[in-house]
């Protein structure tokens, strides 16, 4: 790919902020999609070349992917349930905007158990309890572990995309040290990730034809 139009959808999050600006420092066209509260926290790119935003109520409704993704190449959205914004429902809005405007290359967020596993991944005890005792203790909170966990079925039945799901240990606003893959059985309590180094990764894998179709686990390059 030449020149890439990436949309980045949960532009205006932690993760989402430093994902706008690695784009923009690699040359990339940005649409940055963010719910209307949230379109301030993107402030420091209003006048930098390649930049748009489209902000909406809740950001899972297709209008607003649809108009996002024109002229689009490739797609990095957070796979998050938070209050009114549902995973699922973005996943479905994202299949129909994805599909009109032929955009196949989607790589989503996801954390150590909220993606649906590989054939052949196990999890450990630590990894075991959390996928069967947070869930249902997540009411309490505005997210919801189960929603994400269904949209990431979602992601894998979507047979026209080229998907990637990056899960991701514990993020930290920490300075970027790089980042490796490993197995999801690898990672421990200990394991965290710099959020500079996770939008680094998630936007390699955009253009790494072999992650096509993958669930894949990232940690910090340095040991933990
Ligand atoms: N935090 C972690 O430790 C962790 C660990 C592993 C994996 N991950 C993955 O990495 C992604 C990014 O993590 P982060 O910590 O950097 O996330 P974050 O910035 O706190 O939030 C991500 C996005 O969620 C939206 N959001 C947050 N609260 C919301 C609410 N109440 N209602 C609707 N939308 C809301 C925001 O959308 P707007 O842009 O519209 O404001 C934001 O961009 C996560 O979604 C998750 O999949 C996170």
């Amino acid at each position: 790919m030449g020149s890439m139009k990436a949309a980045i959808i949960g532009a205006a999050g932690k993760t989402g902020t430093r994902l706008v600006r690695e784009s923009l420092a690699r040359g990339y066209e940005v649409v940055a999609v963010c719910r209307d509260e949230s379109v301030r926290k993107l402030d420091e790119f209003a006048t930098s070349d390649g930049f748009t935003v489209i902000s909406a109520p809740v950001v899972s409704d297709e209008e607003t992917l649809n108009q996002a993704l024109t002229g689009c190449d490739a797609v990095v959205a957070m796979l998050i349930t938070a209050r009114r914004l549902k995973a699922t429902e973005l996943v479905t809005s994202l299949a129909g905007a994805a599909s009109a405007n032929e955009v196949k290359r989607l790589v989503f967020t996801a954390g150590e158990g909220t993606a649906v596993r590989e054939e052949g991944e196990v999890y450990t005890l630590r990894q075991r309890i959390m996928v069967s005792v947070i869930p249902p203790l997540m009411w309490l909170t505005p997210y919801s572990m189960s929603d994400m966990l269904k949209s990431s079925k979602l992601v894998n039945q979507q047979s026209d995309w080229e998907w990637t799901i990056m899960r991701a240990p514990t993020l930290r606003d920490t300075p970027p040290t790089g980042y490796r893959f490993c197995k999801i059985s690898e990672v421990t309590s200990k394991h965290a990730l710099s959020r500079e180094d996770y939008a680094a990764c998630l936007l390699d894998s955009l253009t790494n034809s072999e992650h096509h179709r993958r669930t894949l686990t990232v940690v910090s390059a340095t040991p933990e």
